[in-house]
């Protein structure tokens, strides 16, 4: 067997995390961060601002489904949102949504394994990403693809519930609260249904913007009870994140016990919305 030092690491993930790295470090502010806090710093700070652009997108995404209850209403918003710039936007969405989904998975490793090998994390997390953002693209300029519903999500969910279980298996003997446990729990379940979502609503346009098919799709009582699960577990973990930003910057007890109500406030609100499309239709 190598010693650990002998061992070569895969050459194109190299290759293709110089790329990703040397693009970035073209960017002056990025390069001037790099250079003096280092990547780990950049990193918790993006992932700091895509969960909050995840927030935003959810808030978003869960208010034009509840249009789905006045078919013509969701269609034309759809028409809207078909033009090349608004789908060029959509497939920039992923590049936040693969970042925050396996640099999540990076924390998640390091904090209940105690796995810590930065370079080769921070080297995947570039690989999985750039992976996963040309693949979107692929379907989505294909624009002709079809799955199963019943198969695609069954396949997903078993998938998400046997890696979340492994995560909250060891999270439960933690000494964290209950509410941080959901969190990261909420958050291993996320890391498959997340990008699995995406991928799956851009195989081709009809699949997310003919109301007709997301309709008939939503009526079927597995995938009712897989967009249920989706929009609780998202909820709960940004909700809890957006807490826990919050936490970093308010000082007083009193405040935070105001914030912390806010955030359930708008919270159940997002909850509401997104789950009566899914219990109505
Ligand atoms: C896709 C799968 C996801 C995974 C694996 C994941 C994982 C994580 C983890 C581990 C943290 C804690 C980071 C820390 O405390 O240092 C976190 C924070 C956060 N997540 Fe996610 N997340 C996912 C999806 C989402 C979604 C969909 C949203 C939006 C609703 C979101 C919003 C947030 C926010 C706002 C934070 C707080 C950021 C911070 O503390 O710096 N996440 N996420």
């Amino acid at each position: 067997m190598k010693a650990k030092s002998e061992i070569q690491p895969d050459p194109i993930s190299l290759k293709i995390t110089d790329q990703i790295f040397g693009m970035l470090n073209r960017i002056p502010y990025i390069a001037f961060y790099a250079n003096t806090r280092g990547w780990a710093f950049i990193l918790c700070w993006s992932h700091r601002i895509t969960g909050l652009i995840l927030v935003l997108f959810v808030w978003f995404h869960l208010s034009t489904l509840s249009a789905l209850s006045i078919p013509g209403v969701y269609d034309a918003k759809m028409a809207f949102f078909s033009s090349p710039l608004v789908v060029f936007c959509e497939w920039l969405l992923a590049i936040p949504v693969i970042f925050h989904a396996v640099n999540g998975g990076r924390l998640m490793l390091f904090e209940i394994y105690g796995y810590r090998d930065d370079t080769a994390m921070i080297r995947w997390l570039g690989v999985v990403s750039a992976a996963y953002v040309c693949l979107m693209a692929v379907f989505m300029l294909l624009g002709n693809q079809s799955a199963s519903p019943v198969f695609f999500w069954l396949t997903v969910f078993v998938m998400a519930v046997m890696g979340g279980y492994a995560f909250v298996a060891r999270i439960w003997r933690l000494g964290h609260s209950q509410f941080w446990k959901f969190q990261r729990a909420s958050g291993a379940f996320l890391l498959v249904m997340i990008p699995a979502h995406f991928l799956f609503m851009h195989l081709n346009p009809a699949v997310g913007k003919d109301s007709a098919v997301i309709i008939a799709r939503m009526q079927n009582f597995f995938v009712k009870m897989v967009d249920l699960a989706m929009v609780l577990a998202v909820v709960y973990h940004g909700g809890y994140g957006l807490f826990s930003v919050g936490r970093d910057y308010i000082v007083s007890r009193r405040l935070q016990v105001l914030m912390a109500v806010l955030v359930a406030v708008v919270m159940i609100l997002s909850a509401w919305i997104g789950l009566k499309p899914i219990l109505t239709i």
